[in-house]
């Protein structure tokens, strides 16, 4: 595992089966949950996932929220969909070579360009978020629009053991937005399509960076440079590198 440390025993709370982990997450924060508490379930009735997708969810994958209290507001909060991505890249590098482990904007994981892990960050209130990953370790689902794979080698709960003090490091780095700067750099270097041809809904153009509320940086072949805030990334076939500068 690459990137900073962090002790702390985690607060864990495990579930057979939940409707999703993300809304125990709701629940408990509605009651005054504050945090930092891992809620983990081996199965998910109604597990969700972006875009109001459901996210298929049968024993063997890890389904884990981490329910945190940030003094973040607004654009600063949406970084820890990146924070996240950054942690189970630190997490899953423990179980699969690093440089075959990139992070698809904003949040996918991907091995060997195949998605394997999706995040998706929910604001409870007015400080607290729910951080829900889904990670395919024994199955991935069929019939997806993208490729999909597994990453092999790792049970639930040692994946988990990895990812609580990953997340928790690349949280303290952080710091509710003051260290974006170095949570954007390692983003960066470990995207998948910098400095490519990528797609992003109506726009194409070259990946060629990230902005400080998260938005991906497309350069056109004018040369302007467009945020994208929303849709998914897709890229065209036989991608041409291009100067990024
Ligand atoms: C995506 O669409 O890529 C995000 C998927 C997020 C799935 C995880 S599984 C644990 C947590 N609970 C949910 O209901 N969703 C997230």
């Amino acid at each position: 595992m690459t990137g900073p440390e962090f002790t702390p025993e985690p607060r864990l709370i495990h579930f057979e089966t939940l409707d999703s982990t993300n809304e125990e997450a709701r629940r408990l924060a509605d009651a005054g949950e504050k945090g930092p508490l891992w809620i983990w379930s081996d199965v998910q009735t109604r597990g969700r996932g972006r875009h109001g997708r459901s996210w298929v969810s049968e024993k063997g994958n890890l389904f884990v929220t981490a329910l945190l209290t940030t003094r973040a507001e607004g654009a600063a909060r949406g970084q820890l969909s990146f924070v996240a991505a950054l942690a189970v890249h630190d997490a899953a590098s423990r179980f699969a070579e690093a440089e075959h482990l990139r992070i698809k904007w904003p949040n996918d994981l991907l091995l060997d360009g195949a998605k394997f892990c999706g995040v998706l960050v929910e604001a409870f209130g007015r400080d607290v978020v729910g951080i829900g990953m889904g990670v395919n370790l024994d199955h991935a689902p069929d019939n997806t629009p993208y490729p999909v794979t597994c990453l092999r080698g790792a049970t639930p709960r040692a994946l988990l053991d990895v990812l609580m003090p990953a997340l928790m490091a690349r949280v303290s780095e952080w710091d509710d937005g003051a260290g974006f700067a170095t949570i954007r750099q390692g983003w960066l270097k470990r995207a998948a399509a910098l400095g490519n041809v990528v797609d992003a809904g109506h726009d194409r153009g070259v990946f060629c960076g990230l902005a400080d509320d998260g938005a991906l940086l497309l350069r056109s072949e004018r040369g302007d440079v467009k945020a994208v805030r929303s849709g998914e990334v897709s890229f065209p076939s036989l991608l041409a590198k291009m100067d990024c500068a």
